[in-house]
């Protein structure tokens, strides 16, 4: 518990997760969300399969990197404000010519307006310290008619969702990815009041949905016709 307290404190405080953070990131907690991230990408690359797309918050690569293998004409710019992240990702990432990570905070995305063609995030949302601004970016870079999927962390289920997610992962898995999303993301209500709120005061407001899936929030953002 005081661990957990100290890890949420932190993350309140820090955007960008310390080095010692990132190495432990890299070392345990991607292994059991890969399974869910794998999914993620799987989804993504039936959905578009060219044209450019941005992972917000990208870490150390693992879903850029699993994007790019699976769409080679697809080019990835996965985003960090994390300098060791970045470095981590550019290293786990450099067999393969179509993703490239750049050092950036996503208040102010290195892109033109109306130039990209898809936006994916995955454990970030939950960092950023001016959401409406991040929302507002990707909603400037995004081309008429495309989507942002943003993914986080989402605890205290509704029971047919717990039930779901113990018979996809076992009951021991299930009990360690929900001690991940309880540190990485928000509660169920929080979603459905202040997040729903939030979403409302961004220029996706006429056009988001709220979705469980894999075991993760997502919110299904869509940039209407320009
Ligand atoms: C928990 S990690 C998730 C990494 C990766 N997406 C994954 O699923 O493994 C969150 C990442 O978001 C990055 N981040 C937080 N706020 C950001 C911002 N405003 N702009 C860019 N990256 C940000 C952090 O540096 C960190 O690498």
């Amino acid at each position: 518990m005081v661990i957990a307290k100290f890890i949420k404190d932190m993350q309140v405080r820090l955007e960008s997760i310390p080095t010692i953070g990132v190495i432990l990131y890299n070392a345990f907690v991607k292994r059991i969300l890969s399974k869910s991230e794998l999914e993620i990408a799987q989804s993504i690359v039936q959905k578009i399969g060219e044209g450019v797309l941005i992972d917000v918050g990208s870490g150390t690569g693992f879903l850029s990197i699993e994007i790019a293998k699976r769409a080679p004409k697809l080019t990835i710019y996965g985003i960090d404000l994390s300098k060791k992240m970045v470095e981590i990702a550019s290293g786990n990432g450099r067999e393969f010519a179509n993703v490239h990570f750049k050092l950036a905070n996503a208040i102010h995305l290195p892109f033109k307006d109306n130039s990209i063609d898809f936006i994916v995030s995955t454990g970030s949302f939950h960092h950023w310290k001016q959401p409406i601004k991040v929302f507002n970016e990707c909603y400037r870079v995004l081309k008429g008619n495309t989507k942002a999927w943003i993914y986080d962390g989402c605890y205290n289920h509704p029971y047919e969702e717990v039930l779901k997610l113990k018979r996809k992962y076992g009951s021991f898995q299930y009990h360690i990815v929900t001690r991940i999303q309880k540190l990485h993301g928000f509660d169920w209500e929080i979603y459905n009041t202040k997040i729903k709120r939030l979403l409302e005061r961004t220029k996706f407001k006429h056009n988001f949905q709220m979705i469980l899936t894999h075991g993760w929030m997502k919110l299904d953002l869509k940039k209407g016709l320009i």
